[in-house]
């Protein structure tokens, strides 16, 4: 967890959802540390309960629910559940993913539904399960975690960079309707992080460095807690006239060939 030194989640409720390792685990940890009540929310029982642990040790609060995003009915009791224990929420962070990639002639129906499910619907479920309280509160931050591979076409991408896409657009849906009640929506779209994400990508480290440093002009892969100081920005109130915004937080991989 970097040492920020802030604490502009002093009295706010956060959700992090996929909160067990990576990305949702640095956002988790930095909120913790800026002040919040963290709730964290994944499928991955023991390392969710690490996150959790890391947590704590720092002395800030932390509260875990082990839940499936892809069943919705899981969802809402999950955000039912977080709600009895830490109080409304006012900060979610829509994490949660997976990525299932192929070439479209190679991938089957189920990978599409699948991925659909886990990364898109998954947003959608959550949100509206936060909104209402957001709406009779009339405050609220939301984060949804996107990709760079949303913005451009890749070789082999599909059905993971258009369940990106998705949510790059279901932001700007969020964002419009809730801006005059006080509530925003952004959308953060990371490039190569080092997480156990991307670990199914490559066959060998060497592989790994080559791709990267060949599509990064920045020429490494970034680290959790750079995605996390995005999220947490757009989150905070220093970011508080943003919304409907797509931070791309990628080292540069998208502006194209060098
Ligand atoms: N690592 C990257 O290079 C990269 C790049 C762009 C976008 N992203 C996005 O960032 C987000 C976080 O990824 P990460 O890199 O930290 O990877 P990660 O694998 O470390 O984290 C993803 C988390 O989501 C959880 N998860 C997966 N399916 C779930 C389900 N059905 N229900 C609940 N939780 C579930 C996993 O258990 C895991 O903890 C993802 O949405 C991913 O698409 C990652």
């Amino acid at each position: 967890m970097s040492d920020t030194g802030s604490s502009r989640f002093v009295r706010r409720v956060c959700l992090v959802t996929g909160a067990a390792t990576g990305i949702g685990r640095a956002v988790a940890w930095r909120m913790a540390k800026e002040g919040g009540a963290v709730a964290i929310l994944d499928i991955n029982g023991d390392e969710l309960e690490t996150t959790r642990a890391g947590i704590e040790a720092r002395g800030a609060t932390a509260y875990a629910v082990v839940a499936d995003v892809s069943i919705p009915t899981d969802v809402r009791a999950a955000i039912s559940q977080v709600e009895s224990a830490l109080g409304p929420i006012d900060v979610l962070v829509s994490n949660a993913g997976v990525p299932i990639v192929g070439k479209i002639q190679d991938l089957s129906l189920e990978d599409w539904d699948r991925t659909f499910a886990i990364n898109t619907r998954s947003t959608f479920v959550v949100v509206q399960a936060v909104l209402q309280g957001m709406r009779e509160r009339r405050r609220g931050a939301i984060s949804i975690t996107a990709s760079s591979a949303a913005l451009v076409g890749e070789v082999g991408s599909a059905p993971y960079a258009p369940s990106k896409a998705a949510l790059v657009n279901f932001t700007k849906q969020v964002a419009v309707e809730n801006a005059a009640l006080g509530i925003r929506c952004n959308c953060v779209c990371p490039g190569w992080v080092d997480t156990p994400f991307n670990d199914p990508a490559f066959t060998s480290e060497a592989e790994r460095r080559e791709t990267v440093l060949r599509q990064v002009p920045i020429g490494r892969e970034g680290v959790p807690d750079e995605i996390a100081a995005a999220i947490a920005f757009a989150c905070s109130d220093d970011a508080s006239y943003m919304t409907g915004h797509t931070l791309v937080v990628d080292g540069g991989l998208t502006l194209g060939p060098s």
